[in-house]
C-alpha cells in the first residue's frame, strides 16, 4: 500500500474492539515516534503509556483525562500521555518548537499505527496536574495530550479535509 493511501484512510474512532495491544506493538510505535526530526535533535518528546491489561497503570492514566474523554476510553486497548520538554537540554533556553516536534513524533506514531491496522484517537482534553502528580512527570516537562489506541471494526469514518489549494499557496498567500 502506498504511504498516501495509508494516510488517506486514517480516522479517529470513538469505538474500539476488545482486541488487546501488546508491549511489542507499543515499542514499535514509540520507535517510529522517536525517529522524527526535532530542533537541534533534542527529541523533546516523552510518552507515558499503559495497556488495558495492566489494570492499575491503565486506571492511573485514565484518571488523567477530562470527564468527556474518560467516558469513551474506558475499554480502549492502550492509553498514552504525551509530554514535552519545555527547555533545551543543551542550554536551558525555552524550546519554542517543542510542541511542534512532539507533533512530528506523534505523526510518525500515527502513520506507523495506521500501517499496522491500529487506530488511534488523540485528545487535548487531559488534566495536566493529574498527569504531573500521578505519573511522576519531572519539573521542566509538560504533559500535553493523550492518545487512545486500539483496533476498530466498523465502517470507515474518514472526515472531509480541506483541499490542497486551500492550505498551500504558491509564491504568496492567496
Ligand atoms: C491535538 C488533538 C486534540 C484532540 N482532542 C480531542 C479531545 O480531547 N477529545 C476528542 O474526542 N477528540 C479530540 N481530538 C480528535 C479530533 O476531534 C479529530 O482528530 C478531528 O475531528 C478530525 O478527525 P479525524 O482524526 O478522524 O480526521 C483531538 C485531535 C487532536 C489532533
Amino acid at each position: 500500500m502506498e504511504v498516501l493511501d495509508v494516510i488517506k484512510d486514517r480516522f479517529s474512532p470513538y469505538e474500539f474492539t476488545d482486541k488487546q495491544l501488546t508491549e511489542n506493538d507499543l515499542q514499535t510505535l514509540f520507535e517510529a515516534a522517536g525517529k522524527a526530526a526535532s530542533a537541534f535533535n533534542e527529541q523533546p518528546w516523552r510518552f507515558i503509556y499503559a495497556l488495558r491489561q495492566d489494570e492499575e497503570e491503565f486506571k492511573t492514566l485514565h484518571e488523567c483525562l477530562v470527564d468527556g474523554n474518560q467516558g469513551w476510553t474506558k475499554n480502549v486497548a492502550a492509553l498514552v500521555i504525551t509530554v514535552m520538554s519545555k527547555t533545551y537540554a543543551k542550554n536551558g533556553n525555552e524550546n519554542t518548537v517543542a510542541m511542534h516536534d512532539l507533533g512530528l513524533a506523534v505523526g510518525n506514531l500515527t502513520l506507523q499505527a495506521s500501517a499496522m491496522g491500529i487506530h488511534l484517537h488523540q485528545m487535548a482534553g487531559i488534566i495536566p496536574q493529574n498527569a504531573i502528580d500521578k505519573l511522576n512527570i519531572p519539573e521542566g516537562f509538560q504533559p500535553l495530550t493523550a492518545i487512545a489506541l486500539g483496533y476498530y471494526e466498523g465502517d470507515s469514518d474518514v472526515k472531509e479535509k480541506k483541499p490542497v489549494e486551500e492550505i498551500a499557496f504558491k509564491g504568496k498567500w492567496k
